[in-house]
């Protein structure tokens, strides 16, 4: 059989007669074996403390002028977690109360001991110690997870006030921990309504597993998360939540990203498909007019030979531009300034600014910016944002700034204007093909645009509010 590890006692005891009946009557517990260290005074036993290297540590109460309060203070001071038991000559229940609140473990009246109160009492203070330690690991483990989860934990009350949450808040929502606990639930959610649901389902099924919420972050912006929470109760009955939100905004964003790009494709193949159908009977009707013309030599019907070959050209020309629009773009890609490109798209553009009256400005912040990329194509992609932007804002009024800049490998284009902005239930198909809200537009404009600067590897998002304009931002890889 393993031999019991001896325990080491360090007791502090300023007179010797009660040093001697301590030990006495440590000598004959019989459960344990145990080391006796004796510090006669406070300086001595200062020094022992510092080493840290006792199992159990009795103080006398008084040690001259100081105490063994004091001690107790050194010892929390030097990081001492083994139990401390504090001595004394007479039963006074004040000392008793403090020398608690500061951290001893148990409180013996000199006269009092015996073998077995000695005994139980060291045996009762190790275990206790032991038992705090092992909580206290596991909560450092806990508190470890709670702080390093990539997805915010939190802890409110019943009526939504934050009491805890972990640092990933700080990342998902921009606020600080600080901030956000002193908030309201409610003052996170983009809708009211869903924050009601989500009040009636933990209510009334105790918890809600992967609950899909929109959330707002300190810049207002949407966050698409999950919500999974359960209900729990303290030892007092107090009822409060714990839940985990999972940001999903990538996720949607990508999976967004992908029905934009099936769409195109879908919408490309049917109008393929048309154009190639609607061609063939095209050219047969052109066929058909030569002939007739050769026949039929009356001025009379000239005109109307005019207007059928004028209009087919013109289903010619409607045609050939859907299929442009709609098969993905080939990179024509040589090295080119960007520079070059956005002054050569301003330049186009700067006729029907001016018919408008409004002005165009141009802040380009760096020198010799170069990208590969298809020239022609890339100037297409910027002037439909131009011409939109030309569009949106009030004649006299208007004014558009295009902003470049570069770093990172990147360079930074924001075609910004001042005009009617889109509202909500628009913005999430102004990318979409055939979608416009003038009634003369294709809805091509924007459609084109995406498929060029993503076939060049781009970004583009844009930022609207109503009635106070539109920013495109646009991002591109530099050669
Ligand atoms: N700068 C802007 N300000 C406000 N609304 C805009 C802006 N840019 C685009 N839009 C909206 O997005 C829609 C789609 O734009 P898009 O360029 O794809 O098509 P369009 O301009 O309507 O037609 P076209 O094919 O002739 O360009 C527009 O009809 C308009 O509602
Ligand atoms: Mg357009």
């Amino acid at each position: 059989m393993e031999e019991a590890k001896s325990i080491r006692v360090l007791l502090v005891e300023d007179d010797q007669d009660d040093y001697i009946l301590f030990k006495e009557n440590l000598d004959e517990i019989k459960v344990n074996s145990y080391t006796l260290t004796w510090a006669s005074t406070y300086e001595k036993a200062l020094a022992l403390i510092k080493n840290d290297d006792h199992d159990i540590y009795f103080f006398d109460y008084l040690l001259g002028a100081r105490t063994g309060l004091d001690l107790i203070q050194e010892c929390l001071k030097a990081g001492v977690d083994a139990p401390i038991i504090i001595l004394t000559g007479l039963g006074n229940q004040q000392t008793d109360l403090k020398s608690m609140e500061l951290g001893a473990a148990d409180y013996l009246v000199k006269a009092e001991i015996d073998v077995e109160k000695l005994e139980r009492s060291i045996r009762y203070c190790i275990e206790q110690s032991r038992m705090l330690k092992k909580v206290k690991t596991s909560e450092t483990k806990f508190k470890s997870i709670f702080e390093n989860s990539h997805d915010v934990i939190y802890i409110s009350n019943e009526a939504g006030k934050m009491l805890d949450i972990n640092k990933s808040a700080e990342r998902l929502f921009g606020y600080t921990r600080e901030e956000i606990l002193s908030m309201d639930a409610s003052q996170l959610y983009a809708n009211v309504q869903d924050r009601e649901k989500f009040i009636k389902e933990i209510s009334l099924n105790g918890s809600c597993a992967n609950f899909e919420v929109v959330l707002l972050d300190k810049s207002g912006a949407k966050k698409y998360c999950t919500l999974t929470a359960n209900i729990q109760k303290t030892d007092e009955g107090e009822v409060y939540y714990q839940g985990i939100i999972h940001d999903m905004t990538m996720r949607k964003k990508v999976e967004h990203d992908l029905i934009i790009a099936e769409k195109l494709a879908i919408a490309g193949k049917i109008a393929r498909t048309l154009a190639h159908e609607v061609r063939n009977p095209l050219t047969n009707i052109n066929l058909s007019v030569e002939q007739l013309e050769e026949y039929i030599h009356d001025e009379n019907y000239t005109p109307y030979f005019e207007i059928i070959k004028r209009n087919s050209k013109r289903i010619n020309a409607l045609v050939t531009e859907l299929i442009e629009n709609s098969k993905p773009t080939e990179l024509n890609g040589v090295t080119v300034l960007v520079e070059t490109i956005l002054q050569n798209t301003v330049d186009l553009a700067r006729d029907r600014a001016k018919l408008k009256n409004i002005e165009i400005i141009t802040e380009f912040d760096w020198k010799d910016e170069k990208i590969v990329a298809d020239e022609s194509k890339l100037t297409i992609a910027f002037l439909n944002i131009l011409i939109n932007a030309i569009e949106a804002v009030e004649a006299n009024k208007g004014v558009i700034r295009i902003v470049a800049s570069s770093g990172n490998k990147k360079c930074f284009i924001t075609i910004e204007d001042n005009g009617c902005g889109i509202d909500d239930e628009h913005l999430t198909k102004v990318f979409d093909p055939y979608f416009t809200s003038k009634p003369t537009g294709m809805g091509l404009g924007l459609a084109t645009t995406r498929n060029i600067i993503q076939t060049h590897h781009g970004k583009i998002e844009l930022q609207t509010e109503l009635n106070k304009g539109t920013k495109f931002n646009i991002e591109l890889e530099l050669a």
